[in-house]
C-alpha cells in the first residue's frame, strides 16, 4: 500500500461554493449515544465554535512537534484549516495525536495541507495509520490543487484499546503535516460490521449526494450525526450521460426511513436524486487502489409523484461489467422512503471502479454512492509488552529524537521505535518485542521493573548511557539471551534471576557489588561471554575477591541473622537493666565500655567487678548503646 494515495479530497472550492439551503422539516433528532467527539484544530491556540455551531478545540493531544501556518490564510473559508502541526525530525520519525476515547467504532477525519507553510516549496513525504493500521500515505509532489488547498480524507474503525491514534510516520526526513483532526463515536453496527467484523477500517473512497450540493460536515447547517461529509456528484458522472442528459429530481418533502440506527444517514441524502432523460445509462466511475476489496452502498428513494406502483421504474445495477443486481424502489420501499443496497468488490484488477445503471422500465434513479476500502487491521503489540515499553520509555528517559510514541512495533510496514525490533507471534495474531538496543543514547533515568513483561526478549542493549539505580529483578525472562548493560552506572547486586538463558552477559564499568550469582558465573565456564570487569564491589566468584561473611545471604538469610542478633541485644539490654538496677540498689555502679568512660567517670569513681563475658558483650555493643547506657 506504501506507494498508494489514499485520498479522497474536497478542495476548497467546493467548500466556498453557494450552499444549498433546504428549508425542510428537520428530521427529529433522534436521541444519540454516541457522545464522544473531538475536533483538534491542530495548530490552533484557541478553542472556537464556528458558523456551523460546531465546536472545535485548540490543539492538544499530540506527542511533538510544533505549529505552523498556512502561507495564504485568507484563501482558506475555515478556522482549523489555517494552522497546522508539522512534526520535524527532532521529534522523531513517528508521531501520534492519542486521545482517550471509550472503547467503541469512530469517523476519524484529517484535514491535510501543505500551502509552502514552511517556504520550502516541498509538500512532504509520510505515512499516516488509524490504530496501528497505515492508511493513507502522502508522496511528494503532490497535485497542486491538493497541496495549495488541502485534502480530507475519513475513514471508519474500531477503537479497543481505550485511546484513538492517529500516527505519523516521515519518510527520509519530510516533516508529516496535519491542518485538523475529528475523532467522532459512530455506532458499532453501521455500515453492517456484523458481517464484516471488527478487524476491517473503512477508508472513504467516495460519497456521492447525487444532483445536490455537497453538504454535512463543513460544508452546510444539515446534520449527520456521524460527521460525514457528502460529496457531489457531478465530477463522477461518466461520458454518454453527460449534462444534457442528465435530470436532478429534488423534493422539500419528509423521506421515511433516513436518520435511523445503526447508519443514521441523513434525510439530505434522499431528498435529491440524479436520473437520465430518455433510455440512456447512467454511469459512474470511482478511482480506487486495486489491491483491496471495495465495500459500495447504494442509496435510492423515488422522489417522482407519478410513479405510483411496483414496475413503472426498474433498473439494474452493473459493477465492472457485472450484472450485480435488479433494482425497483417502489416495489421494495413505496416513493418517498429511503432504500439501501450493499455489495463488495472482490478481487479488483484495475483503479476504476465502473457503476452503471441501466434502465429496464423508466429511467434510473440513485441518490448516493458510497464506496469504501476494506482495509485489514494490522496486527498490534501485544497489550502488556506496550505497557512495558512506556514504563521503558519513561524509566530511561528515552529523547524525543527517537519517536518513541505510538504502538512500539505496529504498523508492520514501518520501523518500529528508534532502537526496536519487533517480529509477530507463534500464532501471528500480535506483534512482540525481540530486541532493544539503545547503546550510547545518553540515557539518564533507570531500567523500569516492566520489563520483565518483555517475554519475548532475545537482546538488549543499554550500554554507554547514564543509567542509575539496580538491575531489575525481573531481568532475565526465559527468552533472553544477550544482555549488555555495561558503561553505566547500575549499582545494587546482580539478580539471581539474572541467568537462565544468557549466552552474552556484559556488565563491565558499573557500580554493584555483592556476590555474583553462581548460576550466572557458570555462562562462562559453558562457552557464553561474562564480563563483570570495573565494579565496585563484586564477590565470590574465581578472578573476583571472595565475599565477607554473610555476604550473597538471601534476604530470609539475612532476616534469620537480623533476629538472631536482635535477641541477642535483647538480653544484653536485660542483664545490663538489671546490674543498672542492682547498682542504683546497691549504690553501686558498673563500669562502661572504653569510649564512654571518660564520661562517667566523672560521675563515678567507684570500680566494678563484674564478669568478663559481660564485660566483652558491652564493648562489642558499644556504638548502639550509648545512650539507653547513660544513667542520668
Ligand atoms: C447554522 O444554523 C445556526 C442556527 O441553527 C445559525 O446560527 C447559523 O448562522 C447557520 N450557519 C450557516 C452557515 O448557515
Ligand atoms: C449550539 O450548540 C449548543 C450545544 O453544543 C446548543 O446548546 C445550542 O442551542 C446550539 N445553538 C444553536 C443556535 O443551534
Ligand atoms: C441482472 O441480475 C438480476 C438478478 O440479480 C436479474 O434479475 C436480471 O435479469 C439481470 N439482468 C440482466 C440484463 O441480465
Ligand atoms: C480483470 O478481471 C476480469 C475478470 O474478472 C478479466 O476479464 C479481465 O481481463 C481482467 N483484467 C486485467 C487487466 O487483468
Ligand atoms: C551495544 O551497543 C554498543 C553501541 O552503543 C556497541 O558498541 C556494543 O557492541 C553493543 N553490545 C553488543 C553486545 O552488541
Amino acid at each position: 500500500m506504501s506507494n498508494n494515495l489514499f485520498i479522497f479530497f474536497f478542495s476548497s472550492i467546493f467548500l466556498s461554493l453557494p450552499i444549498l439551503h433546504l428549508s425542510s422539516p428537520s428530521p427529529s433528532p433522534s436521541s444519540s449515544s454516541y457522545d464522544t467527539s473531538y475536533r483538534i484544530d491542530c495548530g490552533g491556540h484557541s478553542d472556537f465554535v464556528n458558523n456551523f455551531n460546531i465546536s472545535w478545540l485548540s490543539d492538544r493531544f499530540y506527542t511533538g512537534g510544533a505549529n505552523g501556518l498556512v502561507s495564504e490564510p485568507l484563501l482558506f473559508p475555515h478556522q482549523q484549516e489555517k494552522t497546522l502541526r508539522y512534526f520535524p525530525l527532532s521529534s522523531g520519525k513517528k508521531n501520534c495525536y492519542i486521545v482517550n476515547v471509550p472503547n467503541g467504532r469512530y469517523y476519524f477525519r484529517t484535514f491535510t495541507v501543505y500551502d509552502n507553510y514552511d517556504g520550502k516549496l516541498h509538500p512532504p513525504s509520510f505515512d499516516l495509520s488509524v490504530e496501528g493500521t497505515q492508511v493513507f500515505s502522502w508522496r511528494s509532489p503532490w497535485f497542486e490543487e491538493i497541496s495549495k488547498n488541502g485534502a480530507y480524507s475519513d475513514l471508519f474503525a474500531f477503537v479497543n484499546d481505550g485511546e484513538a491514534d492517529v500516527c505519523f510516520y516521515s519518510i527520509a526526513t519530510d516533516p508529516p503535516v496535519i491542518g485538523s483532526l475529528e475523532i467522532i463515536q459512530i455506532d458499532p453496527l453501521a455500515y453492517d460490521s456484523t458481517s464484516t467484523g471488527d478487524k476491517l477500517l473503512l477508508v472513504n473512497y467516495g460519497r456521492l449526494t447525487c444532483g445536490s450540493n455537497s453538504f454535512g460536515s463543513g460544508f452546510s447547517n444539515d446534520t449527520d450525526i456521524f460527521g460525514r461529509a457528502w460529496e457531489s456528484d457531478k465530477e463522477f458522472r461518466v461520458g454518454n450521460s453527460g449534462q444534457s442528459s442528465i435530470k436532478v429530481l429534488t423534493t422539500l418533502k419528509n423521506i421515511v426511513g433516513t436518520n435511523q440506527k445503526p447508519n443514521h444517514f441523513p434525510m439530505h441524502l434522499y431528498q435529491s436524486g440524479v436520473t437520465v432523460m430518455g433510455k440512456g445509462n447512467l454511469e459512474y466511475t470511482l478511482s480506487v487502489d486495486a489491491k483491496v476489496d471495495y465495500l459500495l452502498w447504494f442509496h435510492f428513494a423515488e422522489l417522482d409523484d407519478s410513479v405510483t406502483g411496483a414496475g413503472k421504474r426498474v433498473f439494474d445495477i452493473f459493477i465492472n461489467q457485472k450484472n450485480a443486481t435488479r433494482i425497483d424502489i417502489f416495489k421494495q420501499v413505496g416513493s418517498f422512503a429511503a432504500l439501501n443496497w450493499q455489495y463488495t468488490v472482490k478481487n479488483l484488477n484495475t483503479t476504476d471502479l465502473r457503476v452503471k445503471f441501466v434502465p429496464v422500465v423508466g429511467s434510473p434513479l440513485v441518490s448516493g454512492i458510497e464506496n469504501y476500502a476494506l482495509v485489514p487491521k494490522d496486527l498490534a503489540t501485544v497489550p502488556d509488552q506496550v505497557i512495558a515499553m512506556r514504563a521503558l520509555k519513561q524509566s530511561l528517559r528515552v529523547p524525543d529524537r527517537m519517536g518513541w510514541n505510538g504502538d512500539p512495533c505496529a504498523p508492520t510496514s514501518w520501523d518500529a521505535w528508534e532502537g526496536v525490533t519487533c517480529h509477530p507471534n507463534k500464532d501471528k495474531t500480535a506483534l512482540v518485542v525481540s530486541q532493544i538496543d539503545v547503546g550510547s543514547q545518553g540515557l539518564k533515568g533507570y531500567i523500569s521493573e516492566q520489563i520483565s513483561l518483555l517475554l519475548n526478549l532475545v537482546s538488549l542493549n543499554l550500554s554507554s548511557n547514564s543509567l542509575e539505580g539496580t538491575i531489575p529483578s525481573g531481568l532475565g525472562q526465559k527468552s533472553l539471551v544477550r544482555l549488555d548493560l555495561s558503561a553505566n552506572r547500575l549499582s545494587g547486586r546482580i539478580p539471581d534471576s539474572l541467568a537462565s538463558n544468557l549466552q552474552l552477559v556484559i556488565l563491565n564499568d558499573n557500580q554493584l557489588e555483592g556476590q555474583v550469582p553462581e548460576q550466572l558465573y557458570s555462562i562462562g565456564i559453558h562457552g557464553g561471554t561474562i564480563d563483570l570487569f570495573g565494579n565496585k564491589g563484586l564477590c565470590g566468584v574465581p578472578s573476583l575477591p571472595s565475599c565477607p561473611l554473610f555476604e550473597g545471604l538471601s534476604t530470609a538469610g539475612k532476616i534469620t541473622i537480623g533476629s538472631a542478633c536482635l535477641v541477642v541485644l535483647v538480653v544484653v539490654f536485660v542483664i545490663i537493666y538489671l546490674c543498672y538496677i542492682r547498682r542504683r540498689r546497691n549504690d553501686y555502679d558498673f563500669g562502661l565500655p572504653q569510649d564512654l568512660i571518660s564520661l562517667s567517670a566523672k560521675r563515678n569513681r567507684y570500680q566494678r567487678q563484674k564478669s568478663l563475658m559481660l564485660l566483652e558483650m558491652e564493648t562489642q555493643n558499644t556504638h548502639r548503646f550509648p545512650t539507653t547506657l547513660n544513667p542520668l
